[in-house]
Formats: structure tokens, C-alpha cells, sequence
């Protein structure tokens, strides 16, 4: 019998993992009972999935997750408030149906963006009302960074119509909603490179001068065998430390690719990139152990190799970027994470 990783990680800071409904049921259901102690939806809790049209919320997938977290004991965390995929057309269509982001007229441009605020208000409150008792960390807003966009800002709808006004609005409307005791975080990739990073800090520091309630930073943390260096992840985790902001891994997994190879190794990884993924995962966990004065949990995006985005993108092959394989089986890198604990 293994040990179980949540147990193993006990007095560091949680081990949670994004599933999908149908995996709490059966054998997935048991190892993810073993090994972690927090849950995310994998996408039944963005916002189309929950709100596909204006006024019709659709809760039977996250009350799935919800419930099957609850009968275990497990924590959970709400994966996403808002973002630019994964988001009802609707929400961008003014009183005609005209898409709001093609308005010329200022005054019109004015009131579509007061009519999108409202409509992001109401999908904020109405959810976090559900689910407040049951969630206490939540992405707010996710991926609203993008260096190569005009302001570094990502040039969605969400901002072409409101600017930085719905970031506001939507933290604001999640606090007055959830109270103070649900944690508020902006969530982002590649929270390691330099300049996306600043960006990310500039918005933050700027939002709470503006007295903004954020409460921390979800660092994806989406990484490959190659890179980026455990340094990088760990220097941004401690700028964000800075301004009195939480952090968490919150979507965890290593490509055994390089992100510009488009290979397949098929069913055959090679020997020397299962124990290069090892290798990296423990130096991984051993950086994050002792710096969990600044990182409140890890979350894997996954719990098995079977079931990855990784496994689709961004070419359909055969990627292992996770601690179990597609047999559910304790990968080398699995043993070597368990290797560093503080219980070691
Ligand atoms: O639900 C439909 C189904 O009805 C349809 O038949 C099928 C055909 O393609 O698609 C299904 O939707 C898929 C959905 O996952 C649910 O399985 C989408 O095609 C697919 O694109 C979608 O991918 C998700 C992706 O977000 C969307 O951007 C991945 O599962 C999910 O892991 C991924 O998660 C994101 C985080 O939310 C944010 N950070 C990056 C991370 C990885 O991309």
C-alpha cells in the first residue's frame, strides 16, 4: 500500500485536484479519496457551463462536485467567476443582440457597458450566494494578463467593453456576496516570466490601492520537463508575498514536452524524461515546502495521465504530465514527491 500524498503533506498545506463529474465514481473516485484533500472543476463551474443563457443557471455538474467533496471531507476551490473562453456569447450582446465590442457611439458604448457590469454582477452574486458555505478560495478573474496586447492587458471582451472595470466589479460583487471569510484570488499562467508577471503585479497593486478585495494569486503553473526554472516560480510566489497576497498553485501538471515540440512519444515516454519529470517534481515540492509561509496549497490539473488537457494540446498525442499514469499507478515522480515532505 502507498502513501496517501494528502496525508504525506499534512502539516505543509493541501493537495487538491481538477476533476470532471464522472470521476466521483469509480476507480478515479478512490484515488483521488486516497491522495487529496481539495477539489476544482475541471470546467463544469465556468461560466458557460453554469450560466449558458442569461437567467438560466445550470447547477446539477458543480453540485456533483460539491456534494462528492463534502461526503469525503475534502475542501474545494470555485474555478471561474469570470473568463474570456468558456463564456455564454450572450453576456457581450447589447438589447439588439449586436455585439456590444462593434459599438462606435460613446453613449452606447457607455450604456453596454453598464448592461455587461450588471450581467456580471448578477452571475457573481447568484453563484457565490450558492456556494459560499461550501467554497472558500475562488478564482475571480482568470487569464487577464497578456503581455503582447495593447496595456498588457488581454484584449477580450470583458476588457474592449469595460476596461479593468469588471475585474472590480466582479471581486466587489464576490466579497459583498461571500463575506469576508471566502478568499479571493486572480488566477494566471506563466506567473514565472518576468514581464508577465510585473504586469500581473502593476494590475494588482493598483486594484488595491483602489481598495479592491484580493485576497492572493493562483499561479497555474502549467510546466514542461524543460522549463521554467523552480526559481522563477518561487521569486514570483515571493513579489506578490510582498504586497500581503496569498499564493497558490492551482493548476499543476509538467509536460514531459518541451512547449515548442510537437512530437509524439506514444506509449513509450522515454525512460530519461520520466525520471527528468521525477527529478523536477521533487526539486518542485522541496521549493514549495519551504516557502509554504507564502503558499497556502497545490493543485494538480488532473489526478491521472488518462484524463489531461495535455493530452489534446496543443496536438492530440500522448502526454504524462501528472503523478499517476493511465493505470492510476504512483509514478517515479509521485515517490519523489513524496520524498520531501516535512514528514521525511
Ligand atoms: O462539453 C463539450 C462536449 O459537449 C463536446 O462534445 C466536446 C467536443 O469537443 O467538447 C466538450 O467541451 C470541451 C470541454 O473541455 C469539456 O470537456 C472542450 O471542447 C474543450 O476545449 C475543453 O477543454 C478545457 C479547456 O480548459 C478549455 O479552454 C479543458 O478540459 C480544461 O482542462 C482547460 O482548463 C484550463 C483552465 O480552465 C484555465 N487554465 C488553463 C487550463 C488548461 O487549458
Amino acid at each position: 500500500d502507498i502513501p496517501s500524498l494528502a496525508e504525506t503533506f499534512a502539516d505543509d498545506f493541501p493537495i487538491g485536484a481538477a476533476i470532471e463529474p464522472f470521476q466521483t465514481e469509480g476507480p478515479k473516485a478512490e484515488l483521488l479519496k486516497k491522495h487529496v484533500n481539495w477539489l476544482v472543476a475541471e470546467n463544469v463551474m465556468k461560466p458557460d457551463a453554469i450560466q449558458p443563457s442569461e437567467g438560466t443557471f445550470k447547477w446539477t455538474n458543480a453540485d456533483r462536485i460539491v456534494a462528492f467533496a463534502k461526503e469525503n471531507g475534502m475542501a474545494l476551490r470555485f474555478h471561474t467567476l469570470v473568463w474570456h473562453s468558456q463564456v455564454g456569447a450572450w453576456f457581450f450582446k447589447d438589447a439588439e443582440g449586436r455585439p456590444m465590442a462593434d459599438e462606435t457611439d460613446p453613449a452606447k458604448r457607455e450604456a453596454n457597458k453598464k448592461l455587461l457590469l450588471e450581467r456580471l454582477d448578477a452571475h457573481v452574486r447568484t453563484i457565490v450566494d450558492r456556494y459560499k458555505d461550501d467554497i472558500a478560495s475562488w478564482d475571480v478573474v482568470n487569464e487577464v494578463i497578456e503581455p503582447a496586447d495593447p496595456d498588457g492587458m488581454r484584449a477580450s471582451d470583458w476588457y474592449n467593453i469595460a476596461g479593468t472595470d469588471f475585474i472590480a466589479t466582479a471581486f466587489r460583487a464576490a466579497r459583498e456576496a461571500g463575506g469576508p471569510d471566502i478568499k479571493l484570488y486572480i488566477n494566471d499562467y506563466g506567473t514565472d516570466n518576468p514581464r508577465k508577471r510585473d504586469l500581473l503585479y502593476e494590475l494588482v497593486k493598483r486594484l488595491l490601492d483602489e481598495g479592491v478585495p484580493i485576497d492572493g494569486v493562483g499561479h497555474q503553473t502549467h510546466i514542461d520537463v524543460h522549463g521554467p526554472s523552480v526559481d522563477a516560480i518561487i521569486a514570483s510566489m515571493r513579489k506578490f508575498a510582498e504586497l500581503g497576497l496569498d499564493n497558490i498553485v492551482t493548476e499543476l501538471d509538467m509536460s514531459v514536452y518541451a512547449w515548442n515540440d510537437r512530437r509524439d512519444f506514444g506509449a513509450d515516454i522515454p525512460e530519461d524524461v520520466i525520471e527528468l519529470q521525477a527529478k523536477r517534481y521533487g526539486e518542485l515540492f522541496r521549493a514549495f515546502r519551504d516557502n509554504k509561509a507564502i503558499l497556502s496549497g497545490v493543485v494538480f490539473w488532473g489526478i491521472a495521465d488518462d484524463h489531461t488537457w495535455l493530452n489534446g494540446f496543443p496536438v492530440k498525442r500522448t502526454n504524462a504530465p501528472l503523478l499517476f499514469d493511465r493505470n492510476d499507478q504512483a509514478k517515479p515522480a509521485f515517490w519523489s514527491v513524496i520524498g520531501i515532505s516535512s514528514h521525511s
